[in-house]
């Protein structure tokens, strides 16, 4: 349907409507140049809400400047499509309306002539369109766990409840399915559960860099002079530094305006993700910033967000040393039944987690304004703790301003090292549950963080599919039947007691042979989580793993809630005493659930699975 002309020693194609064409069909305007092997310009003739751009994902970046008037507004870097088109990504054209708009588009591809570049694939699927289909049709696409509209996301960012609203903004790659122009897309909800997603990003790359992650937060005095209890953001732009910018909320949290004074705090050093929030008792902005490749964090205080002073480091040569410190977050929790109250912080590590890749480590201790210090054993030195012990679970931080005193966090649940490559087209990757966290002490004296599912995810709850009561478990394996509407998702709750036995097993199958295998070992008090056969696993050799959780109990019983979507599994057990979260992309969803002990018998107390509504 292209025309092909012969410009003036460039080549012209329009997808102009093509006179045979049905009114309906017919498609508005653009003019594609061919300048030169690797330089094409793209001119809007007609209106429009998007210019789809046509994505192959195993190509190079050909870097977009996009001018409005002749002006460079922005620039994207988008895998183009050359020989041809995996999924196209939307470009906002309907905010330039009534004015010029061109792509400068520069390629790196190897050709020989300007005619090699025409056959590009991306020139004939080049659309200007007024919808964007962003339904949700692939397979291992979450059905209830938030996931960005299309296009790539990692951390979690800018958490803040404001007015019955959770906001939650992610790093978003809005011009494809791999990390690049990094800006924070957001979602809102109201019940943590049900998502409205925003289609534009909330914060865009700029002259300072690409949005990489950071905080936001109320601030009830009014103390950057942005009014009173307005939200306001701090994240890293990041380009060949990485320096912090602040950005304020004109409308409670929906959208951004960055502050024209950016940078506010920078460093020599590569320093990122910072995260605040309000102390009362001092009257200033406490602001925890991870020192990435020094690996320890820093603490600066601010009056008014924009003059920082620098506190306090903390972690140089403690807990998991073995890669960067991202993503940190510090906060005040109560320990369970003792009445006392102690500071955690969150401190994310890519890699040198415990089966390879990022995790999320936290410290126990004491902030005292200035100065974090953590507790240590007996003799002196520090445990490492691990807040999940599966292998999708980085980048955790928790919102600000959360009511009724909770703590509520959400992680991405992915790891670095596959998150490009898992086996999603359209969109990249999806945040773990909501869960409330609190301290608890385990029977070794030491406190440690549990993670529940935020109350809000008993609202998934549906219909009772099966129900097994108090049952004794040998090595005759039991099966039954999970429901399969929906792709197989579910929630399954299990309580077992195996005094006497040594290891309780539950295996959840499809009839294509795949499997996920989590057995109790009751001697060592260990819960484990096999995915080496679960499904498609061999797109990373980093994707095939066996975790394991200590299990933080002495009495060889054991409640487990399982939550399992399209492609992943959460295992919280003891009311989130231990969490496990794995990613898994089973070809069929999974049929059966089996049980079995070895050993010795296990008494099942129960058994009991429901549908997700
Ligand atoms: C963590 C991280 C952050 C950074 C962001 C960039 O996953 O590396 O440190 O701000 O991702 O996307």
């Amino acid at each position: 349907m292209s025309i092909y002309k012969k410009g003036l020693g460039a080549l012209i194609i329009t997808t102009a409507a093509v006179s045979a064409q049905p009114a309906a069909a017919a498609t508005p305007g653009l003019q594609v140049e061919i300048l030169g092997v690797n330089n094409t310009l793209v001119r809007v003739t007609e209106p429009g809400k998007y210019i789809l751009l046509p994505v192959q994902e195993s190509n190079e970046d050909a870097r977009i400047n996009v001018l409005v008037d002749g002006k460079v507004e922005k620039t994207l870097n988008v895998r183009l499509a050359k020989s041809k088109v995996d999924y196209t990504v939307p470009f906002n054209i309907e905010r330039y309306k009534g004015h010029n708009i061109v792509l400068s588009v520069i390629t790196k591809q190897d050709r020989a002539s300007v005619r090699e570049a025409k056959d590009d694939a991306c020139w004939s699927a080049i659309a200007v369109a007024d919808t964007f289909d962003t339904t949700n049709r692939e397979k291992f696409r979450p059905a209830y766990h938030h996931t960005p509209l299309y296009g790539w996301m990692n951390d979690p960012n800018g958490m803040v409840y404001k007015d019955g609203v959770w906001h939650l903004c992610y790093q978003w790659n809005p011009y494809g399915s791999k990390w690049q122009n990094l800006s924070w897309g957001q979602s809102t909800s109201r019940d943590l559960i049900h998502w409205d997603h925003q289609s534009d990003a909330v914060l865009e790359p700029d002259g300072l860099g690409m949005i990489f992650s950071g905080s936001s937060a109320i601030d009830p005095t009014g103390s950057a002079g942005f009014g009173k209890d307005a939200v306001v953001a701090l994240y890293t732009s990041a380009d060949a530094s990485q320096i912090q910018s602040l950005a304020s909320s004109p409308d409670g949290g929906y959208t951004y305006t960055p502050y024209p004074g950016n940078p506010v705090l920078t460093l020599s050093s590569e320093a990122r993700d910072p995260n605040m929030f309000w102390d009362a008792k001092n009257n200033r902005w406490v602001l925890t910033l991870a020192h990435a490749i020094d690996r320890e964090m820093l603490f600066f205080t601010s009056p008014d967000l924009k003059t920082w002073t620098l506190e306090s480091n903390f972690g140089k040569g403690l807990g998991a040393q073995d890669g960067v410190w991202e993503c940190p977050d510090l906060f005040e929790l109560e320990v369970d039944g003792e009445g006392t109250k102690k500071w955690v912080l969150l401190c994310n590590i890519n890699p040198g987690g415990p089966f390879g890749g990022s995790a999320t480590q936290y410290f126990v201790g004491d902030f005292d304004g200035n100065k974090f210090t953590v507790d240590t054993l007996a003799d002196g030195t520090v445990p490492t703790k691990w807040m999940d012990y599966g292998k999708d679970h980085y980048a955790t931080v928790s919102f600000s301003d959360a009511p009724d005193n909770r703590r509520t966090v959400i992680g991405w649940m992915s790891n670095w090292q596959y998150a490009a490559e898992v086996p999603t087209t359209q969109f990249r990757s999806a945040n773990t549950l909501p869960r409330d966290v609190a301290l608890f002490r385990a029977p070794d004296g030491q406190l440690y963080m549990s993670s529940k599912p935020a109350p809000e995810v008993a609202g998934l709850r549906g219909k009772l599919a099966l129900n097994v009561r108090g049952t004794s478990v040998g090595k005759t394996t039991k099966t039954y039947a999970l429901p399969t509407a929906n792709n197989g998702i579910c929630e399954i709750v299990a309580n077992f007691d195996t005094k006497k036995c040594k290891t309780f097993d539950i295996v959840l199958k499809n009839d294509a042979g795949e499997k996920v295998v989590m057995s109790y070992d009751a001697r060592a008090h260990t819960m484990s989580f096999d995915r080496t056969q679960s499904g498609i696993v061999d797109f990373s050799r980093d994707f095939p793993s066996v975790t394991v959780a200590p299990t933080y109990e002495d009495n060889n019983k054991i409640s487990l809630q399982i939550f399992v979507d399209r492609s992943s599994i959460e295992l919280f057990g003891d009311n989130g005493r231990f969490v496990m979260t794995n990613l898994v992309f089973p070809n069929k969803p999974y049929s059966t659930i089996e049980v079995s002990a070895r050993g010795g018998k296990a008494r099942l107390e129960n058994l009991k699975v429901y549908s997700i509504k």
